[in-house]
């Protein structure tokens, strides 16, 4: 290794790098338009179950992994087995971590050029340079490339600067700007006509839905991938924390504050599409299913934006300014993961790991870019779908059968020293081992079959 680990320098930089990385483009665009394809407030119900007893107990497993490891994935796992094949299954584990880091990231990046070609787009119509379906806001190859190069680039610079400099700084200069715009515009657009009747449909339940296997499918894969579990982002975060600060407290913050931003996302997408409504936009078809989808955002939301005038255009910038953000500091550490991994396993530096990663990277993304059609959905399903339950299921077996009690108990004390009478110690390590890792499958497989 060519320098010493890096560390975060304080708790609040954990919590902002890790927090970064949970609230992205999975909670202000996938949440709020699952909610609404999905019945509104049960599936919201759902989400919050699911969040407590399956995703905390999953990010703990990768963060106490990842800090008693002191490495990436696949050198973490193999060294928890003294025997050949063991060390063997482990770095396949890890390294199949990192392919589907790598796999999120290159979808990821074409998700994130729309919201930099939408947020140059606000820019422009500000200072009275873009008239409205130009080139910014229409699907092209060549936009698509463009941006998505500058949204790759960004994330590698970050990076590049290693741990304190580049991922906690910029986290904690991110984040706080994140809440501060979300609240603003949920002020904002709550004051509109038509924004009460959408807040009706996002917070009281019908709960007659909840019990859809559909529902619980999406619930599911959407409170894993909010939380970025499963491919070794949270377990390197953890790997950067110092031994002084609290797992189980750590982990609980980070969990409370995704939920509750994606919650509060909710609180400004859910009123927007009826306040879009009550300017003349068509968002449901006859049948009550939510017209735009996954591209609402970017049909529903300009279109809104437009119609307000001049505010609308400083409404829209401050939102596609928004997505930019939440989305960089959630692809910094998908892209630290297999840079850290190259960095530890061949002993390259940092900056030259980051620059041949990232470009490859960039380069699947441009192949998704040019064959949008049939990779990009197949992309997001292979990684998201089925791949980030099952990593999640090895880690809760990892953490529950292959360390000993002793090393886990070892390491959970650090920081929290009086675990062993805590409510955590008392229920996880069980819980970890058995029900979490079946629940998950249970889960998984009537998804994939049914
Ligand atoms: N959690 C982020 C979001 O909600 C995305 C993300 C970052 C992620 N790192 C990840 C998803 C690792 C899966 C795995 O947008």
């Amino acid at each position: 290794m060519s320098t010493a680990r890096g560390q975060f320098s304080s708790k609040v930089g954990f919590v902002m790098a890790a927090t970064g990385s949970a609230v992205g483009l999975g909670n202000i665009w996938g949440f709020p338009t699952q909610t609404a394809s999905n019945g509104g407030a049960a599936f919201v119900v759902v989400y919050f179950l699911l969040a407590l007893v399956l995703a905390y107990p999953a990010l703990m497993a990768e963060l106490i992994l990842g800090r008693h490891g002191r490495s990436n994935m696949a050198t973490a796992l193999a060294g928890l087995s003294s025997r050949p094949l063991g060390k063997k299954l482990g770095a396949g584990v890890g390294f199949y971590g990192v392919m589907v880091a790598s796999l999120i990231l290159s979808f990821y990046t074409v998700v994130a050029g729309w919201m930099l070609a939408f947020f140059a787009d606000a820019v422009a119509t500000l200072f009275g340079l873009s008239e409205s379906g130009g080139w910014l806001t229409t699907q092209s190859r060549g936009r698509n490339l463009f941006f998505g190069a500058i949204f790759a680039s960004l994330t590698m610079l970050i990076i590049a600067r290693g741990v304190e400099q580049g991922i906690e700084k910029w986290s904690t200069r991110l984040m706080p700007l994140l809440a501060g715009l979300l609240l603003c515009l949920i002020l904002y657009v709550i004051t509109q006509p038509g924004a009460l009747e959408g807040l009706r449909k996002y917070l009281l339940p019908d709960m007659r839905q909840a019990s859809d296997p559909k529902l619980i499918i999406s619930a599911l894969g959407q409170v894993f991938f909010s939380l970025s579990l499963g491919v070794g982002s949270m377990f390197i975060y953890g790997s950067y924390l110092s031994r002084e600060e609290s797992l189980p407290r750590m982990g609980a913050v980070v969990t409370l504050v995704d939920v509750g931003i994606a919650f509060t996302a909710g609180l400004l997408i859910m009123p927007a599409i009826y306040v879009a409504q009550n300017y003349g936009v068509q968002i449901y078809a006859q049948d009550g299913t939510l017209i735009a989808g996954p591209d609402l955002i970017f049909q529903v939301l300009p279109t809104l934006f437009d119609s307000m005038g001049l505010i609308g255009r400083l409404v829209g910038l401050v939102f596609f300014a928004l997505m930019s953000i939440a989305a960089v500091t959630s692809s910094i550490s998908m892209l630290e993961v297999p840079v850290s991994t190259a960095v530890e396993k061949t002993g390259t530096t940092r900056a030259r790991a980051t620059l041949l990663i990232g470009s490859g990277i960039f380069a699947l993304t441009s192949l998704i870019i040019f064959n949008f059609d049939t990779l990009f959905g197949l992309v997001i399903d292979v990684s998201t779908k089925y791949s980030e339950p099952l990593l999640a299921v090895a880690l809760c077996i990892y953490v529950g059968w292959v360390l000993r009690r002793d090393q886990l108990l070892q390491e959970v004390r650090q920081g929290h020293a009086d675990i062993e009478s805590s409510v955590f110690w008392k229920i996880w390590p069980l819980y970890v081992r058995f029900f979490c890792p079946l629940l998950i499958l249970v889960i998984f497989f009537h998804g994939v079959l049914g």
